[in-house]
């Protein structure tokens, strides 16, 4: 089997990068994915970055023995903070959601940008550090939104509760003059047109998982690891503690034919 031929490794702390392989699975249909949410440590944006190094080392260890050929961290506080551990520790490529971003932001040349992440995300100041290197002159005001995890977890994807949380963090002062909105968090996508419809007109709201999705295929095809025809297994989608929820939220955010296997790693 040549290398291009395996799967591409895909992990969140949760369904949340589910965002990011449906983008993947549309721009690259060829290709197979390894899909694992670890759900058994929901949620990382309240881990320390210790424990979230430890997690992410574990997981692609796991999906690099199922053959995967490159791994996507689809989780932006695994990709804040574990990223260094998991370039030195594996010998296959690594890609994150967050310097696709950065990069294109810096095409934009984007001045005021408003950042909304996890807990971890924000304390690690991994974007303002990533963009103020590429763009200088910009101002960037990271803002930890964590509600919006559990809001979206419990299916409430609008609605009065939705638009309530929104709303509260979009008053915040921080958010003046903001002319990008980056959802850095994967699970957030679920919200972007609650996002959208209460935003100001002159607001951009970053189209993320398809921003990571293409940047990723064009790094994969510069790699030569891209199929040349149609994997012939279909995607597999693990979780490290099944419930029913966590099946019904994954069908929300990948679409109907997802099934969730439990593959408890950490026993
Ligand atoms: N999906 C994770 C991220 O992108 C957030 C959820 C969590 O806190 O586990 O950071």
């Amino acid at each position: 089997m040549k290398p291009s031929d395996g799967p591409i490794g895909l992990f969140d702390s949760g369904v949340g990068g589910l965002t990011v392989a449906r983008a993947l699975a549309r721009k690259l249909p060829n290709e197979r994915l390894l899909y694992f949410g670890d759900t058994a440590h929901l949620p990382y944006g309240e881990k320390s970055p210790e424990a979230i190094r430890t997690y992410a080392l574990g997981i692609s260890k796991h999906l690099m023995d199922q053959g995967a050929k490159a791994i996507v961290v689809a989780c932006n506080s695994a990709s804040a903070v574990a990223l260094d551990v998991l370039k030195e520790e594996l010998d296959i490529p690594v890609y994150n959601v967050i310097d696709p971003v950065v990069h294109y932001l810096q095409r934009k040349h984007a001045k005021n940008i408003g950042i909304w992440g996890t807990r971890a995300t924000v304390a690690s100041g991994i974007y303002p550090r990533k963009l103020t290197e590429v763009l200088p002159k910009s101002e960037v005001r990271p803002m930890a939104t964590p509600l919006l995890v559990p809001v979206i977890e419990e299916n409430l994807l609008k609605g009065q509760v939705t638009d309530a949380v929104v709303q509260l963090y979009l008053n915040d002062a921080r958010m003046h003059g903001v002319e990008h909105l980056v959802l850095a968090c994967t699970h957030y996508p679920l919200i972007a047109s609650q996002i959208a419809k209460q935003l100001e007109e002159k607001v951009h709201l970053l189209r993320i998982p398809t921003i990571v999705a293409n940047f990723v295929a064009k790094q994969l095809e510069e790699g030569h690891l891209l199929r040349d025809r149609p994997a012939t297994e279909s995607h597999h989608f693990a979780v490290s503690d099944y419930t029913e929820s966590f099946e019904k939220i994954s069908r929300i955010f990948f679409g109907k034919g997802i099934h969730l296997q439990e593959e408890n790693i950490w026993i």
